[in-house]
This record gives structure tokens, sequence and C-alpha cells, in this order.
């Protein structure tokens, strides 16, 4: 060999081994030192913590939720279950802006009403699952009006009636879906899947301590739940139990279902800087520093739990008496400072539960994500056609409405020094997609096989 080839091979070999330690772990661990101890700085200071996992809870009552979460017999109608809305093969939700219940038949995106008269749409974006059970979550829907905690008490739509033996406030929430009659209760002089008259239909969406028992009956004259609620209440009569043994069965079955912390974010926080990709960390540095998302999206589930005007698009039927407006948390709390206000969503898992904001106004995370970037400018171009076409029409851009909006969004809107790039929105996506928790990808393991009551599971 000539002493040149000698040379090119001796200096070939050190480019291949230098190429070697700098695509190596090792190496990129080195050069990520600075970014991760930023980050693990900033995580420090917004007080972002690995998040409890809950207790596990008793098998046997978990198992009954399991049923009941699928179980149609619970319905006035005997035709929708929690899991027609909240779907775990959709992200826990039904990928519909506007969720539909009476009236309406398929899964999912395909769920449309089928002539039925009764046909209405619930007045907001089915909410995911995902982690309700930790211990810190206390309040529930985009407005609040469900929550508390053992030591509190717990409040609901159904004051003064909310019975209090619940462990939780995920455990108290199934007294409520089960009584609106534009949801699973169905409406007056309408038959059931069988042609038979519903029991439950003649009665007011007010006539909680009415409905309760009617919804409990369904399920332990059902001979097919005998054995499961034995085994959940063991020392129970059937006829001891009442809505809430109920309701925190498909509580325990949610929380053991739902919970999702092992997200490369949990890694991260657990001390491993690898589980984040660079992107994802230059994400997380905008998050917990100059995009300010932190300052709502707070702690380990990116939720402070307390309500915000984002100003986002008024889109859809709305809900109550301001509709074709959705007043959020002002309609609940009747304080005109809290109008426009919805709690701030959890991030987690958030790339599975499109569409998003309380009306599912948006269809895609990133335009969810750049609306935060410049509300006013998102408002005048908003594209109605992402959402279904009968709410499509539903719009209110009038300078009334734009101006309501915005004259009172929250100031936590804000970009520290230079306005974000297309490029650190797309970190920021690589962000949300650190906070997926992989098993939540296939959920099938969940659905049961066939239901206690016989009735099909699919919608
Ligand atoms: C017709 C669709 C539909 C059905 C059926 C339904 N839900 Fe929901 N669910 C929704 C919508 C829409 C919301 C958000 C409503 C709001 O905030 O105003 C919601 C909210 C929730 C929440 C609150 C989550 C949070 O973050 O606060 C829980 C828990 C929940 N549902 C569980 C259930 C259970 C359990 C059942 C069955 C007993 C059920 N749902 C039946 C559509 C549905
Ligand atoms: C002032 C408080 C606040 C700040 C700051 C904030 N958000 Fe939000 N965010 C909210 C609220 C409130 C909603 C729900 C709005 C609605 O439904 O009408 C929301 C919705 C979202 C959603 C859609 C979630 C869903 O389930 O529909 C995403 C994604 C999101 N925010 C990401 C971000 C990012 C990224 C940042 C930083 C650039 C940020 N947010 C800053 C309060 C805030």
């Amino acid at each position: 060999m000539s002493l040149r080839n000698v040379k090119r091979l001796r200096k070939t070999t050190v480019y291949i081994a230098l190429s070697a330690i700098i695509s190596s772990p090792a190496f990129a661990t080195v050069k990520s030192d600075f970014s991760d101890k930023k980050l693990r700085h900033l995580l420090k200071y917004h007080q972002v913590k690995p998040v409890d996992a809950p207790a596990p809870r008793d098998p046997a009552l978990v198992e009954l939720g399991r049923n009941l979460f699928f179980e149609k017999e619970v319905a006035g109608r005997r035709n929708i279950s929690c899991a027609t809305c909240h779907n775990p093969l959709l992200g826990s939700a039904d990928s519909q802006s506007q969720s539909r219940g009476q009236g309406a038949i398929g899964l999912g995106p395909h769920r449309r009403g089928d002539g039925d008269e009764f046909f209405q749409f619930l007045p907001r974006n089915t909410l995911s699952l995902w982690n309700r059970g930790v211990e810190e979550w206390d309040t529930m829907f985009w407005d609040g009006r469900l929550g508390g905690t053992t030591e509190t008490g717990f409040f609901s739509p159904a004051d003064p009636f909310t019975p209090q033996n619940f462990s939780n406030a995920l455990s108290a929430f199934s007294i409520i879906p089960l009584t609106p009659d534009e949801e699973m209760r169905g409406f007056p002089g309408q038959l059931d899947v069988f042609g038979q008259p519903n029991e439950m239909s003649e009665l007011t969406n007010a006539d909680f301590p009415l409905i309760w028992p009617l919804v409990t009956a369904r399920v332990t004259n059902e001979e097919g739940y005998d054995e499961l609620l034995a085994d959940a209440f063991p020392g129970l009569e059937e006829s001891e139990l009442d809505i809430s043994h109920i309701s925190e069965a498909i509580g325990a079955f949610m929380e053991e279902a739902f919970t999702a912390l092992n997200s490369p974010f949990d890694r991260y926080l657990a001390g491993d800087n690898s589980a984040l990709s660079k992107s994802q960390k230059r994400g997380a540095l905008l998050f917990y520093g100059r995009a300010n998302c932190a300052s709502c999206h707070a702690g380990g589930l990116q939720t402070d739990l307390d309500f915000h005007n984002i100003a986002a698009p008024q889109v859809g039927t709305g809900r109550g008496d301001a509709a074709p407006l959705d007043l959020g948390r002002g309609a609940i709390t009747g304080n005109k400072e809290d109008d426009f206000k919805f709690r701030t969503p959890s991030l987690r898992n958030i790339e599975l539960e499109s569409p998003y904001f309380h009306n599912g106004a948006y269809a895609k995370l990133e335009d969810a994500i750049r609306h935060h970037l410049n509300p006013k400018d998102a408002l005048d171009n908003y594209d109605a056609n992402q959402i279904e076409p009968e709410l499509a029409g539903l719009f209110q851009n009038d300078k009334v409405t734009i101006n309501r909006l915005l004259s009172t969004v929250d100031p936590a809107l804000y970009i520290r020094g230079k306005p974000l790039n297309d490029s650190d929105v797309q970190d920021l996506m690589d962000f949300m997609h650190a906070l997926t928790d992989p098993a939540s990808l296939n959920m099938l393991d969940i659905v049961p096989d066939k239901l206690p009551s016989g009735l099909p599971l699919a919608d």
C-alpha cells in the first residue's frame, strides 16, 4: 500500500470513528446536557413533578364497572352507552365536534342523526377520560359543574341530591350522564330498541331522585349482573344498592382503564434524559419558558384545573340560555368576568383526541396550538368548514361577539420576546407527541366480548 493510500485510510478511519462518537448516545447526552439542565430547571420552577398513579381498585368493582361502561341497558331506550361517546379506540372520545346522543346512530366520526325528530347535539365536545382518577383531579366538565373531594364533599347539577359516598370526583361522575333526555334517558313517548315503553321517559331532567332508582333497577333486574354485583359488593343485598354503587363501579373502571402515565414525558420526569428527542426538548423549553403555556397548562398533567378565556371561536350550537353562544364558566357562576372561560384541558394523549376545544372548533392539533399565539388573527381567519357541516353555519363572527371575546382574553396568552416561528410550532407539536402513553394506542383489551344484558356492543 502506498503512503498516500495509508494516509487516506487513516483519515477515513478517523472520520468513521469520529462520526460514530458524534452519533453515539453518550455524545448526544453530553451535547444535550445544556438543554436538559435548563429544562429541568424550568420544570422545577413550575413545580412539575412525576404524577402519582391512583392506588389500584378492587378488581371485582372494576370488572362490574367495565361491563356497565359498555352497557346499553342503563340507557332509557337501551340504545347508547358511555362507550358510545367515550370510545376507548378513539382516545376515549368520539371524534365529533359536538357529541350526538339520542336520535343518532353509528360510532365515532360516522355517528349521525338517523332522521329522528328528537335528534339533538349535546352542546359540547366530548371530554377524554385520561388520568381523571389522580388524586388532585377535583373539577369535572368543561365548566367545572361537578366536582369535590372526600374532604370537601361533592357537588353536581343534581344538588341538593348529590350522594356523598364516593371515593373521588370521577366516581361521582356517572350519576349525571344517565339522566338527561337528550343524552342517555330518551324523550317522552320514545320506545326502546325492542319497541317497549321506556319507564324513565316521562320524567324531567331535574327528577334525579326519581330517575336514579329506575336506572339502578335496570342493573339489579338483569340476571347477567347478579354475580358481578355480588362480587363487587359482598355483604350487600341487591335491594341495598343505589346509584352511588353504580357510579362508584364505573368510576373505578375509568380510573383503571384510562390512567396513562407511561409517556416519554413521564420517563423524562422520572430522570431519563434520553426519553425525549431534541425537538421535543426544544418544544418543552418553549412550553415551560418563552411561550408561557405552563401558566395555565400547569403541573404534571398540563392543567391548572382552573378556567380561562382564550377567545375560542364561538361555533356550533352554543349552550343554555346564551345559545348560540357558550358562556362556559360564566353560565355556572353568573359572573360576567367568567364569561367564555373553560377549564384548561390536560394535554395528556392530546394527539389521540381531535377535534379540539370545548366545541371541537379545531380539527387539527397544530391549529389549536396556533390559535393561542394570536387569538385575534385566528378568529379573523377561522375556517368553519373544518367542523361537521350541520355546525359550520353556526359561526358567530359578528363584531360584537368578537369584541366581547377578545376584550376579556386571558393576559397569560403571552409570548416572551420574539413571536414563535414555524419551526418553534413544530417543536411544540413534537413535545405534544411526547405526552402520549403508547399503551393508550391499543385499548382493545378493555372491550368486553359481550354484554351481561345480551344487548349488542356495536352502535
Ligand atoms: C352522548 C355522548 C355521551 C355519553 C353517552 C356519555 N358522555 Fe361523558 N361526556 C360527553 C360530553 C359531551 C362531555 C363534556 C360535557 C361538558 O363538559 O359540558 C362528557 C364528559 C364526561 C366526563 C368528564 C371528564 C372531565 O374531564 O371532566 C366524564 C368522566 C364522562 N363524561 C364519563 C361518562 C360516563 C361514565 C358515561 C356513561 C355513564 C358518559 N360519560 C356518557 C359525552 C357523553
Ligand atoms: C391563558 C391560559 C392558557 C395558556 C397560556 C395556554 N392555554 Fe392552551 N388552552 C387553554 C384553555 C382554556 C383551552 C380550552 C379552550 C376551549 O375549549 O375553549 C386550551 C386548549 C388547548 C389545546 C386543545 C386541548 C383540547 O383538549 O381541546 C391545546 C393543544 C393547547 N391548549 C395547547 C397550548 C399550548 C401549546 C400553549 C402555549 C403556546 C397553550 N395552550 C397556552 C388555556 C391556555
